[in-house]
C-alpha cells in the first residue's frame, strides 16, 4: 500500500482504534446536568466540516474546543476560516477527542463509513452527537444507533435539515390537514449532472496524511485520487452514492410526508448507463417502495442538469385534492382548479444545529427535529434501494427483524466486514 503502512499507524496511534479507554467508559463520566454552555468538537473537516465548525462556534451557548482530521491540511484551512480559532485546539485522531471530559458535543462530518463507528464510541464515552447523512453505512449500524441514544439518553440530531425548514414543516402540516386530500404516492427526485471521474491511479497519500485513520473499518486499498476527499461517495466501501448523498434529503422528506417508516417491499432497478470510469454506484436508480396504502418513487438522473417537474432535487406529493411540490424555489402547492402557491422556504442548516445545542442544553432528546430515529428509517430506504440494484431484484423487508425475506445475498449487505482494529465498539 502506501508510504502510511498499518504497521506505523499501529506504532504511532496505539493498536485497536476502536479500543480507546474513552470507548469504555461510562455515562457518568459526563457532567450529569448540562451547564449552559455546551463546548462541541467538530470531526472531519471537509467542506461540510467546516460549515460545521463555523456555524457551531456561531451558535449562542455553544463554544468551539476542538476539530479533527486526518488531513493536516483540512485542520489548517477549516482553524483559518474560523472568527476565533485561538480557542480551538486541533486533533488527527478523534479517540483523544471522546477523552476530554470537557467536551459534550460532537459533530461527524467524515466519510459515510467513518460515521457510525465514530458517533457510537462518541455515545458510549458520554457524548451527545449531531451526525451528518446517511447516519450508517449500513443498516446493522442504523440499529445500534438508535439503541446507543436510547441507552446513553443522548441526542442524536441527523443531518437531514430539511426537518428544520420552516417552510418544509409547514408544508408537511398542510398535507397532516388533509388540505391536499389522500395523499396515495410521493416522489423523491435527485435529478442533476454528476460530472464522470475518470481513471486514477495509484499514488502515495499526500504527506501528512494518516490515511490508514482514513479507511478505518474499510479494507486496505492504495491511494487514489479518485478514493479520496468527496469522491469516495462512489466508493461502496465508504460511501452508499448519490441516494445515500443527495438523495437521502428528498426520501427524508417523502417518507415524512407519507408519513410512514419501514417499508414492505422495495424494488430499484438501476445502473450504470452513463459513466465509464472509476464510479462503482449507479448514476440511474428508479426504486419503488411499497408501504400501506402508499407509494415512495425515487428517480435518481445524475447524466444532466434539466428539472424534472420544475425540479433538480425535490418531492412531489400527490394527493387527491391537488399536488404539493417542495423543491429549491421553496414549497408550492397546486389545489385541483385554482393557480400555483407558495406555501414557505426550504431547509435550514443552521435551525438544525441551534435545534440540537438546545435539545442538549435542555436534555431533552425528544425535542430534536432530525431524531436519529427518523435518520435511521430514512437511510433505510437510501441502503435498500442500492441492496436492491446491486443484487438485481425486488426485496421483501419485514421491519421487525430488519431483514429481507428469503435473500442470503440482500441480507449480506445489511452489514459490513470490519477490519481488525476498527470493529464497532460495544454497548456497556
Ligand atoms: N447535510 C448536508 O446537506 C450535507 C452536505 C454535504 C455533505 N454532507 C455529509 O457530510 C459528510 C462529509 O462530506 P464532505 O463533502 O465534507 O466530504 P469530504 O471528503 O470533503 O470531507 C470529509 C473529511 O473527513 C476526514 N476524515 C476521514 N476519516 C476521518 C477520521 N477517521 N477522523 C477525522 N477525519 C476524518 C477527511 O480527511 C475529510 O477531510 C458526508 O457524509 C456527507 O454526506 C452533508
Amino acid at each position: 500500500m502506501s508510504s502510511v503502512t498499518r504497521r506505523n499507524f499501529l506504532k504511532t496511534a496505539g493498536a485497536g482504534v476502536l479500543a480507546s479507554s474513552a470507548l469504555v467508559q461510562a455515562t457518568s463520566s459526563v457532567r450529569a446536568a448540562p451547564s449552559r454552555q455546551v463546548r462541541h468538537a467538530v470531526i472531519g473537516l471537509g467542506s461540510q466540516g467546516r460549515r460545521h465548525a463555523k456555524g457551531f462556534e456561531q451558535i449562542p451557548n455553544c463554544e468551539l474546543l476542538a476539530i479533527c482530521d486526518v488531513d493536516p491540511e483540512q485542520r489548517a484551512k477549516t482553524l483559518s476560516a474560523l472568527k476565533n480559532p485561538e480557542n480551538v485546539k486541533e486533533y488527527e485522531d478523534f479517540r483523544h477527542i471522546l477523552d476530554r471530559k470537557d467536551i459534550d458535543t460532537i459533530s461527524v462530518a467524515t466519510p459515510d463509513h467513518w460515521h457510525a463507528p465514530i458517533a457510537l464510541a462518541a455515545m458510549i464515552a458520554g457524548k451527545h452527537v449531531y451526525v451528518e447523512k446517511p447516519c450508517c453505512h449500513n443498516i446493522r449500524e442504523g440499529q445500534l444507533l438508535v439503541e446507543a441514544a436510547e441507552k446513553y439518553k443522548k441526542c442524536c440530531q441527523h443531518g437531514t435539515q430539511s426537518r428544520s425548514g420552516q417552510g418544509i414543516k409547514d408544508a408537511i402540516q398542510f398535507m397532516r390537514d388533509g388540505k391536499l386530500g389522500k395523499v396515495r404516492a410521493a416522489k423523491a427526485i435527485n435529478h442533476q449532472l454528476r460530472e464522470p471521474v475518470g481513471r486514477a491511479p495509484e499514488e502515495n497519500p499526500p504527506t501528512g496524511v494518516n490515511y490508514d485513520l482514513w479507511l478505518g473499518p474499510a479494507p486496505v486499498h492504495a491511494f487514489t485520487r479518485n478514493r479520496w476527499h468527496y469522491e469516495w461517495h462512489w466508493f461502496w466501501d465508504y460511501g452508499t452514492g448519490d441516494t445515500g448523498n443527495d438523495g437521502i434529503h428528498q426520501m427524508d422528506i417523502a417518507r415524512w410526508g407519507l408519513g410512514v417508516q419501514f417499508p414492505k417491499a422495495v424494488s430499484a432497478p438501476g445502473g450504470q448507463l452513463f459513466y465509464e470510469d472509476d464510479h462503482e454506484t449507479p448514476d440511474t436508480q428508479i426504486a419503488t417502495f411499497e408501504f400501506d396504502g402508499c407509494y415512495l418513487i425515487y428517480e435518481m438522473r445524475l447524466w444532466t442538469d434539466y428539472p424534472l417537474e420544475g425540479h433538480d432535487n425535490g418531492n412531489v406529493f400527490y394527493g387527491d385534492k391537488g399536488v404539493l411540490e417542495i423543491g429549491r424555489r421553496g414549497c408550492e402547492v397546486t389545489l385541483i382548479g385554482e393557480p400555483k402557491k407558495q406555501l414557505g422556504g426550504g431547509s435550514d442548516w443552521d435551525a438544525n444545529a441551534r435545534n440540537f445545542i438546545e435539545c442538549v442544553l435542555a436534555n431533552n432528546p425528544a425535542g430534536l427535529n432530525a431524531p436519529i430515529t427518523e435518520g435511521f428509517a430514512s437511510a433505510t430506504l437510501c441502503h435498500l434501494a442500492n441492496i436492491s440494484t446491486r443484487v438485481g431484484r425486488k426485496l421483501q423487508y419485514d421491519a421487525a427483524k430488519h431483514e429481507c425475506i428469503g435473500d442470503a445475498d440482500a441480507n449480506k449487505l445489511l452489514a459490513r466486514e470490519y477490519r481488525q482494529g476498527y470493529e464497532l465498539p460495544k454497548l456497556v
